[in-house]
């Protein structure tokens, strides 16, 4: 452990000016409260700063033009840093901030942003921002939660299927999640750098990859075809017989990785795209970039590029401000889409983030009786979708021995587990089972016949 602790980078300095009233005292609490978990301590000194706040006030005669002359201080401290190599930001907060944030910005070129006491929360993001600007990391201290921080782990237990991460970090800021915070800015890896490794993989045997990203459809390569262009790509690959990815973003669905769904047949019908929530208003305030219209409409036109397509979704219930109607928006928006599977959570409160300063926090008793009513209709609909594949055949891709002799595991192309009596000769190999049960997460099946 004392190795992980040398390698972080140093905690990074804080300092607030204060002016005027208790209010502003206050709010300078605040701010180091949300600033905290991005790494940033209190320091009395703002020349050592990394980050100058002038907390302003607008009651008293010439505060205004007290602010100038403090910046130009703040400004030549900024310049004395910069020569030293080292890095401020400056940032006006306040009453003077929120009268007239665009000619601060106009007349003094040393700050960095300007926030108006209705914006504390999104200080954060702010920050990060500025940051990310000047392609900077930030030292974040974030408690980490594996379930929220979506990517599973790149690992490869079996050899016939692999994870392949493509994209990391993400630029969406939905104001519960840490994600831009820990994992940073988007990046894309050169699209010739994962082909490599995609025929480096099946070269060992793999016939499955799963492209992983934090946002993996914003995925970007040199020659802007985006996720689209490289799963056509990888598709090419021989003996590359299914290709998937994971986790999507509603707004990034674009119409050519739309199209992809129906023209390219190794990409799987399966596609995970978490909407959070049902109600507009609670998506705005989630700051998610979609609406419930538009989700709505995306997955009738993958549903139309791919009819048999598998949806699911992820959902946050009690975040700030959901109402029973908010809440029950969202039971609509599942009764009409009808997801083969999903995960839900209850919202939960991450320092730093904008939501956990947001007002109206739900109780915790709501919160646990509101995910209960969605999980038992979504259980319902998964256990749909399950039974709905009973007499169909499917091509299944086998991946390990079952737990009993004789017994062999592999996925439909839903994702589904697949149970089946059959030798490990067929692991590695696809071929066409005919389902016979259907349990709530696997089903059960035939082997028909054997093909390589
Ligand atoms: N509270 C509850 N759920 C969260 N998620 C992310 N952050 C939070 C949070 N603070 C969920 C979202 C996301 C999934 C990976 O975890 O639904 O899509
Ligand atoms: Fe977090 Fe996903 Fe939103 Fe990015 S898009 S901020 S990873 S929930």
């Amino acid at each position: 452990m004392a190795s992980l602790a040398m390698t972080e980078p140093p905690g990074k300095r804080l300092f607030i000016r204060t002016y005027g009233c208790q209010m502003n005292v206050h709010d300078s609490e605040r701010m180091a409260d949300v600033l905290r978990p991005l790494g940033y301590r209190m320091t009395d000194a703002p020349e050592t700063a990394d980050l100058v706040v002038l907390n302003t006030c607008h009651i008293r005669e010439k505060a205004t033009e007290k602010v100038y002359s403090e910046l130009g201080r703040v400004k030549e401290m900024k310049l004395a840093r910069a020569q030293e190599g080292g890095r401020m930001v400056v940032a006006v907060a306040g009453c003077v901030a929120q009268a007239e944030g665009a000619e601060i910005m106009r007349r003094q070129s040393a700050v960095d942003l300007v926030i108006g006491p209705q914006s504390y929360h999104r200080l954060p993001e702010l920050i990060a921002k500025v940051h990310r600007a000047r392609g900077e990391r930030l030292a974040t201290d974030f408690e980490a939660e594996a379930k929220f921080d979506s990517l599973p782990a790149e690992r490869n237990p079996t050899g016939v299927t692999a994870f392949l991460t493509v994209q990391e970090g993400c630029d969406r800021f939905c104001t519960f999640c840490v994600v831009p915070y820990t994992r940073g800015a988007e990046f894309s890896r050169p699209s010739t750098a994962i082909e490599a490794e995609a025929r480096s993989l099946t070269a060992r045997g793999v016939r499955e990859v799963t492209l992983l990203g934090q946002n993996v459809n914003a995925y970007r390569d040199e020659d802007e075809t985006g996720l689209a262009g490289l799963v056509r790509r990888l598709a090419r690959i021989p003996g590359l017989a299914r290709i998937r990815y994971t986790t999507s973003h509603p707004a990034d669905m674009g119409e050519d990785l739309i199209a992809a769904h129906g023209e390219v047949e190794a990409l799987m019908p399966y596609l995970h795209l978490p909407v959070q929530s049902g109600s507009d208003r609670i998506l705005k305030a989630m700051n998610r970039a979609h609406t419930v219209e538009s989700y709505r409409r995306t997955a009738e036109k993958i549903r139309a590029a791919r009819p048999d397509i598998a949806l699911s979704s992820d959902f946050i219930v009690g975040f700030p401000g959901e109402s029973e109607a908010d809440f029950e928006a969202t039971l609509d928006l599942v009764r009409e889409v009808d997801f083969a599977g999903a995960f839900s959570f209850k919202y939960s409160r991450r320092p730093g983030t904008p939501a956990a300063a947001m007002a109206g926090q739900v109780d915790e008793a709501v919160k646990t009786e509101r995910l209960a009513r969605l999980q038992s209709l979504l259980e319902a609909q998964q256990r749909g979708f399950n039974a709905a594949q009973v007499g169909r055949a499917l091509p299944v891709l086998f991946e390990r021995p079952g737990r009993h002799p004789g017994q062999v595991i592999g996925r439909s192309p839903y994702l589904q587990a697949v149970h089946c009596e059959g030798g490990e000769g067929l692991i590695g190999k696809i071929a066409p089972v005919g389902i016979v049960d259907a349990a709530h997460n696997s089903l059960t099946g035939r082997l028909m016949l054997e093909t390589a």
